[in-house]
């Protein structure tokens, strides 16, 4: 069996393990102030969610018997952006990152889109290079962090 299970589902199903990662990372770590962090795409969004399966080593994450550990999110608008993309930060460097951006890459070519487009923070540029994402254009700033825009033809 695999060690992690992704999940793509509605907001109304994933917003638990998905609003508790996304706080953890972005409002806690980043200090991304909560009202940029919600907004009204999440409701109109597809949300992914990864699970660990088996034993968390006691660290205090969200855990749901049934599910596993969530361990990382994603979204996937309805105009080809990808966006919220977070791993806890004790399960980075493990490839989970790139788990859940290649189900979003599948998932979007089973829906028969042509592209992906996504706001990447610039410190993670290397990270979506690595999936076959683009740098396009000048970096910029959204909440006070360097972005830079990158597309991906399907
Ligand atoms: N710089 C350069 N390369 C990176 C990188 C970084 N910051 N982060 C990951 N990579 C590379 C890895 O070395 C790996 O390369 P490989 O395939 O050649 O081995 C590949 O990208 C996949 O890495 P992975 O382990 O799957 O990444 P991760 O699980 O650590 O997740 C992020 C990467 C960016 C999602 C994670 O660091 C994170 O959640 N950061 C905080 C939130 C954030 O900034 N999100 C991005 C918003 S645009």
């Amino acid at each position: 069996m695999s060690k992690y299970r992704v999940v793509a589902g509605d907001w109304a199903s994933l917003k638990p393990d998905a609003s508790y990662i996304r706080e953890q990372v972005f409002i806690l770590e980043q200090e991304i102030d909560p009202t940029d962090e919600w907004d009204e795409q999440d409701p109109i969004s597809v949300h992914f969610v990864v699970y660990a399966q088996g034993n968390s080593e006691g660290q205090s994450q969200h855990q749901d018997s049934n599910q596993g550990q969530a361990i990382a999110t994603a979204r996937l608008l309805k105009d080809d952006h990808v966006g919220r993309v977070a791993v806890l930060k004790s399960h980075r460097g493990q490839g989970i990152g790139k788990v859940v951006m290649r189900e979003i890459i599948q998932y979007a070519k089973t829906e028969q889109r042509s592209q992906l487009v996504l706001s990447a923070q610039v410190h993670a540029i290397e990270f979506y290079r690595g999936l076959g994402f683009e740098v396009q254009g000048e970096t910029y700033l959204d909440c006070n962090i360097p972005h830079v825009d990158m597309t991906m033809s399907l």
